[in-house]
């Protein structure tokens, strides 16, 4: 890698964050489902597996999914798979709602931090269903599950989808409050209306939720990923380059989109593409991280990689995941001059970054790598590059198009 301004045209694929959801709630009826706009990544892959250990067939070419979904699927998911990707949990609450059963491998923390799942158990447990965690199992159970009203402590993300895909064939009516409202939330209450299913309030805090008794296949076009649409913005902005972004709705982006005004960016919004032209050396922003439609926590790894070699100095601070810091070491063996202290970071900008080899700990941390990477003096090694694959469809050849002197060295 080295020092190149990108310039080019980039289309976003679906989002990875919906995706998952969305094969894991085609779970929720019997016959076949088809996705569309999917992205070709890694956990795509690994969902599409775990399904068919369920007992569903699945296809995947050329962004489209169909999924076909026995009348009476399997209800464990083993921890050989939920080891790969903790977004399996997701087949916890279409598995309770569909089989009156659902044995899940229990995740464990990750490289981002501990990540509990308390608020999706205690919701369960309010629906009436019997939750237990054995052997590194949990264990729910429930021959009827019926609809409850639910404040969850914290609006997350995974919790909220649990809830929502255990309640849409409950007995009665739920009431989800505090609940997340990532467009990807959103994207997920729209498939499942479209199945069949009675979700009021959907874009606000509060779900009313009536049971039906029956949800229907479906055909569904993912939401554009926001996140990896991101992620070329702040490429732009970093390398004083001028990215158009194709397929993505600029409103999902709003505050990134003004923290890159901030820095000095100039953007231009339509309707469902932006373009990011930068023509000066960024100028340092603050971040604070925080549910939707805050700051994403999945995008503050590249704005640190920006202000790392921004003018001036900018705190940001860590809302979700106490341990995503964690890849500002590595950060620093490019010469990046960043403090942390609990849940702040301070980055004072440097005005340049020199390449060295670092190691990827989890798929945000490896796109901040990279980005800092390309406007590093001499050449950057990126180890661990298999996370950025969970998450990027053929990030090394985008990045290629639009200029940047990239290359994958290993599978
Ligand atoms: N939390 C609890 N108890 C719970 C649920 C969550 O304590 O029952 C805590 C978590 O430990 C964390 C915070 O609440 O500290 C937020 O967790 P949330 O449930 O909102 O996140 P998630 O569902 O585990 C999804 C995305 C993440 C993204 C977050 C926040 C997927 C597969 N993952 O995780 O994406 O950062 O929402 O927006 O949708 C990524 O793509 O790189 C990624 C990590």
């Amino acid at each position: 890698m080295g020092t190149s301004r990108l310039s080019g045209t980039v289309n976003v694929p679906g989002a990875k964050n919906s995706v998952l959801k969305l094969m894991a709630a085609t779970l929720l009826a019997p016959g076949t489902s088809t996705l569309t706009n999917v992205p070709e990544i890694e956990d795509v892959t690994i969902m599409a597996e775990l399904l068919r250990r369920l007992g569903c067939e699945v296809t995947q070419a050329e962004g489209v999914v169909t999924i076909t979904v026995p009348d009476r699927p399997d209800h464990r998911a083993d921890y050989d798979l939920v080891r790969k990707m903790r977004a399996s949990i997701c087949v916890l609450g279409p598995l309770i709602a569909r089989c009156g059963a659902a044995d899940v491998a229990v995740p464990g923390g990750d490289n981002i931090g501990s990540r509990g799942l308390d608020m999706h158990v205690d919701g369960l447990r309010r629906m009436g269903a019997q939750v237990s965690n054995e052997h590194g199992y949990l264990l729910a159970e429930a021959s009827q599950l019926n609809g409850a009203n639910v404040f969850l402590d914290f609006p997350s993300v995974g919790a909220t989808e649990t809830l929502v895909m255990a309640a849409v064939t409950a007995q009665g009516v739920s009431i989800l409050e505090n609940v997340a409202r990532e467009p990807e939330i959103i994207d997920i209450c729209h498939m499942l209306n479209e199945m069949g299913a009675d979700i009021g309030g959907i874009g606000t805090s509060t779900l009313t939720i009536s049971g039906v008794a029956a949800l229907n296949p479906v055909s569904h076009r993912v939401v554009s990923d926001r996140i990896v649409a991101g992620t070329w913005a702040v490429a732009a902005a970093m390398t004083g380059g001028d990215i158009t972004i194709n397929g993505v709705n600029p409103i999902h982006l709003d505050v990134p989109l003004d923290k890159l005004k901030t820095a000095g960016a100039t953007i231009e919004r339509r309707e469902d593409s932006f373009r990011v032209h930068m023509s000066q050396r960024p100028q340092a922003v603050d971040i604070v991280t925080l549910p939707y439609p805050g700051f994403p926590t999945d995008l503050q790894p590249q704005f640190i990689a920006m202000n790392a070699i921004s003018h001036g100095a900018a705190l940001v601070t860590e809302n979700l995941f106490e341990a995503r810091f964690r890849f500002v070491q590595e950060l620093a063996r490019l010469g990046a001059d960043v403090r942390t202290d609990g849940h702040h970071a301070l980055i004072r900008g440097r005005a340049e970054l020199s390449g060295a080899p670092v190691e990827a700990t989890d798929i945000r941390a490896g796109a901040g790598l990279v980005l800092a990477g390309l406007v590093a003096q001499g050449e950057t090694f990126v180890y661990g590059a298999e996370h950025i694959d969970r998450g990027y469809a053929g990030f090394v050849s985008v990045l290629t198009d639009l200029g940047a002197q990239i290359s994958r060295i290993t599978d």
